[in-house]
């Protein structure tokens, strides 16, 4: 296995601004609904990250031609294999967004069961619970799942939790269903309201998207349509974080500061000093932060994808902080870590527990998985010292010019793989 290290020497000022890209949890969902056009779809300005990379191989392997044109990419969704591979499955989970469509639109799919993940234990009984409910047949045939049906059918479905996986999935296939569905306890994300938006401008007829009462009515056709995705919010709030424990000065360009209203919230409630404009949020310098309490959950509430980050810009918080985990089981390998540098974090249950310290330092340290990876370098900033961050490979997954964005604005960072 290669080496993959990100080393990090702290203690710079940031100063200037980042430019965040279009999200990664959006582009690979307008991909996957891609499959539903019976003619091309361009998909503006998608970050060409890792993730985006692998649906790209999956959508070919279905048979789709993808070509990058400009900043954007062309995809030509003709479809002949409905097959998704174990080898494509097992690297993304997201890849399990493709049966929605193919079902819905060709009648079959057979995806292989995605395998385990390091942030916890990740269910998919929610989607296959609605596509039967849509009135597909939904089988397990070693190690992959098999989904048929003649004509999906309008149906009303309640999500027992409003996962966002499960939402897309049953909103995308429920566009070509017969008839009316209703999905009660929808996620309300706005990775979901970029999704029904690509969708109706390909000719689906959705409302609702972004409440927790999705109706979709369906349509027997969908067109091919352009669409720039929504900013990266997640990557947004990671500069926000970086600003922070750096006690700089940064603007954060291309973000859409309502998509980040609680989380804005939070930070200033520990004593960030953030100015919202349109399409910009500015970090003002800041003294050191107070401990805050944080828990996690679906949108409108503190995303799980921002936890790690914030647990960074806590260690170095006066007093004590409580993150709550409240959406996956083993979101807090990033903890260990952060002690390795100083920190002081209790694990009990769902909660961490921070006693704030005044300093980190530079140690040898490991990413375990995308935003506990990044929460590490953020944190590796304000360190006293050279970090070294392990298994980088993680975070390239979903960060566009990660290493580049953060020496524009000042940083001490570099990539080695050998
Ligand atoms: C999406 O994952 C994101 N991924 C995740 O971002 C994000 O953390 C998560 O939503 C929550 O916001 C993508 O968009 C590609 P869920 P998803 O279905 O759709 C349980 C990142 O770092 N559940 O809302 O998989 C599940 O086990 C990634 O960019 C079931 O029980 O999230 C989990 O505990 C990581 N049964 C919870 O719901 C199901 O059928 C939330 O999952 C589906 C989910």
């Amino acid at each position: 296995m290669e080496k993959d290290i990100i080393r990090v020497v702290g203690g710079k000022e940031l100063k200037g601004s980042v430019e965040i890209s279009q999200a990664k949890n959006s582009v690979l969902k307008l991909m996957a609904a891609s499959l539903l056009a019976d003619d091309e779809v361009f998909i503006e300005k998608p970050p060409f990250i890792y993730d985006v990379n692998l649906m790209i191989e999956l959508l070919k392997s279905l048979g789709a031609t993808i070509s990058t044109e400009g900043n954007g990419l062309k995809i030509i969704p003709q479809v002949n294999n409905f097959e998704a591979d174990y080898e494509l499955v097992s690297k993304m989970r997201a890849s399990i967004l493709v049966l929605g469509p193919l079902v819905a639109k060709y009648g079959r799919a057979k995806v292989a069961l995605p395998g385990g993940c390091n942030i916890g234990h990740r269910k998919i009984d929610l989607h296959l619970e609605g596509l039967k409910a849509l009135g597909a047949s939904v089988d397990y045939e070693s190690g992959y799942i098999v989904a048929k049906a003649d004509r999906l059918k309008g149906s009303y479905i309640h999500l027992p939790i409003p996962s966002v996986g499960a939402t897309e999935n049953l909103l995308m296939a429920a566009c070509l269903a017969e008839g009316k569905t209703v999905i009660e306890n929808a996620a309300r994300e706005p990775e979901i309201v970029d999704l029904a938006n690509f969708l109706n401008k390909m000719g689906a007829r959705i409302n609702g998207a972004g409440s927790s009462r999705i109706e979709i009515e369906g349509v027997k056709k969908l067109k091919g349509t352009s669409h720039l995705p929504i900013p990266d919010r997640i990557e947004a709030g990671t500069f926000i974080a970086a600003a922070l424990i750096t006690g700089s000065e940064l603007l954060i360009k291309n973000v859409v500061p309502e998509h980040l209203a609680y989380v804005l919230k939070k930070l200033e409630e520990a004593g960030a000093r953030l100015e919202v404009e349109k399409n910009s949020i500015r970090v003002h310098r800041t003294e050191r932060l107070r401990g805050i309490d944080v828990a996690t959950f679906p949108y409108p509430g503190f995303p799980t994808d921002l936890q790690p980050l914030v647990m960074s810009v806590l260690c170095f918080a006066e007093g004590i902080s409580v993150i709550t985990e409240n959406i996956f089981d083993n979101r807090f390998l990033h903890a260990d870590e952060l002690v390795r540098m100083g920190a002081k974090i209790e694990i009990n249950g769902k909660h961490a527990i921070i006693h704030g310290v005044s300093k980190l330092y530079g140690v040898p340290i490991r990413a375990m998985d995308l935003r506990g990876g990044a929460s590490l370098v953020i944190a590796a900033l304000g360190a006293e010292g050279e970090t070294i961050v392990y298994d980088a490979y993680h975070i390239f997954r979903g960060y566009e010019n990660f290493i580049e964005k953060l020496k524009v604005i000042g940083a001490n960072v570099e990539r080695e793989v050998s």
